[in-house]
């Protein structure tokens, strides 16, 4: 046995039960020093104490009192001096590191977060939009400001909130924090206490020192932003709920939301005045169509460029895609392309395809350009749609298609190529109209046990 007898007191309650607050690891100090005094039948001073372990005499009463946590190489120094048992020795020291990491604890100067994805090539037009959030940063209000960007799949929204952070990051010393909210999938949005775990994170948040529920993580957050300057980028909002706990109260932090609803109780509950993002002007969707096969095919035939920018209704995403499936085809001319647009869109009309947010036009610029896919790359675009978030890695997609990851790989390399996928950090993103699209045509071209096998080799079932 033992007989340093640190050992609980006769059975003193407490004394074995575990340590979750610095006031617990000081009264547990105290109550070690007690028992050395009792064991050796000698009074410690203080003074003599705090000099033996290399501290002043009020930091050592700090720590018997709980208001200071001693350093690892301090609390070792003082239970070597109070011959403290190795099993006890070990205990406290294993507190003492769980307190440091305690709830709320955050590094004492984390790097400002960088978090904006790369800005759009080729970006066109928005001069008016740009604008426009550039003066709502002048606005002299004293509050944070929310900006709703808001407008249908594909219009533009993430490009241009992601072009305006960039422009004005310089702006926001403090960092820039992003987050997919995810608001738009087969899969749930994300949650507020999931989001406010990942913007945490980026804050210097330790991930086991996250407070559990999401009124304490959004409470911490506001903590972690006050009096700061930071922009917040949350893309891809369902709904006004998702956004309300995750902003921040500091008048110098800015709020831009993207969102195909309109979020009206934000709106009313906050003031914040949405932009609403239209298609391209005609001008600016030539520019698109211009900037990806260059000028001189587009000098070429300004007529057919102007029709096929049509057919694909301006929206930016169609055009880019359009514009791809011509850079591929550089022997068709762009006169046999509107046409070719224009047949399929009679084909869509004539199958009567749902209509929500896919426009025909839209519809027929996806289904032109899938169809034109090699088998085997326009079914794991049609898998891809079963995926639960936007980011997808290639093990995920190689099990959705149940194929080996090199075979996947040159799939998605090939879709990538053609649009109607975007290469991301650690994988690929499906951006939320093709993914729409994407489900549409597993919905409609493949079996229902086909897909179900695809969603469990995913999850490993
Ligand atoms: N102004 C623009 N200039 C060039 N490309 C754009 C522009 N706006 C959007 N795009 C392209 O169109 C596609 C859809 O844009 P995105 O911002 O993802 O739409 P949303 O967020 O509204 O769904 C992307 O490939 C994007 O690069
Ligand atoms: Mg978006």
């Amino acid at each position: 046995m033992d007989d340093r007898s640190d050992a609980p007191l006769g059975g003193e309650p407490g004394a074995s039960r575990a340590i979750t607050t610095s006031g617990e690891l000081g009264a547990e100090i105290s109550r070690l020093l007690f028992a050395y005094e009792r064991r050796t039948g000698r009074s410690v001073g203080k003074e003599r104490l705090a000099a033996a372990i290399g501290v002043t005499r009020s930091s050592l009463y700090a720590y018997l009192k709980g208001t200071t946590l001693p350093s690892t190489v301090v609390l070792d120094r003082l239970l070597t001096v109070l011959d403290v048992s190795p099993c006890s020795r070990r205990r406290l020291a294993t507190a003492r590191d769980g307190l440091e990491v305690g709830p709320g604890t955050v590094p004492a100067d984390p790097p400002p977060p960088r978090q904006l994805p790369g800005a759009v090539a080729g970006f066109v037009g928005r001069a008016r939009e740009l604008a426009e959030l550039n003066a709502r940063l002048r606005d002299p209000g004293g509050a944070m400001t929310i900006t709703p960007i808001v407008g249908t799949a594909g219009v533009g929204k993430t490009a241009l909130a992601v072009r305006w952070a960039h422009q004005v990051c310089g702006r926001f010393p403090d960092g820039q924090l992003y987050v997919d909210l995810r608001g738009y999938g087969p899969v749930r949005p994300r949650r507020p206490a999931e989001a406010l775990e990942l913007l945490l994170c980026a804050l210097g948040v330790a991930s086991r020192s996250l407070p559990s529920g999401e009124d304490a993580r959004a409470g911490l957050y506001r903590t972690l932003l006050a009096g700061r300057r930071t922009l917040v980028l949350l893309d891809n909002a369902a709904a006004s709920e998702q956004v309300r706990p995750l902003l921040p109260g500091s008048a110098g932090c800015h709020v831009v939301v993207t969102s195909r609803s309109g979020l009206s109780a934000l709106v009313a509950g906050t003031g914040a005045r949405p932009l609403t993002l239209g298609r391209l002007r005609h001008d600016e969707a030539v520019d698109l169509l211009r900037g990806i096969l260059g000028p001189a095919r587009v000098e070429r035939e300004p007529a057919a460029a102007d029709e096929l920018v049509r057919r694909c209704a301006h929206l930016p995403l169609a055009v880019r895609i359009a514009a791809q499936r011509a850079c591929t085809d550089p022997s068709t001319s762009l006169a046999g392309l509107a046409e070719a647009l224009s047949c399929e869109r009679h084909r869509l009309d004539r199958l009567a395809t749902p209509d929500d947010d896919l426009t025909t036009d839209v519809r027929a610029a996806l289904s032109w350009s899938v169809r034109s896919l090699p088998r085997a790359q326009a079914r794991m675009f049609r898998l891809l749609g079963l995926h639960a978030g936007r980011q997808i890695s290639v093990r995920a997609a190689a099990a959705l298609g149940g194929v080996d990851v090199q075979y996947a790989v040159r799939l998605l390399d090939g879709l990538a190529g053609a649009h109607l996928l975007e290469r991301a950090r650690g994988g690929y993103r499906l951006p939320g109209l093709l993914r729409d699209y994407a489900l549409e045509c597993a919905a409609r071209e493949e079996t229902e046990e086909t897909r179900a096998s695809a969603v469990r080799r995913m999850l490993g079932r």
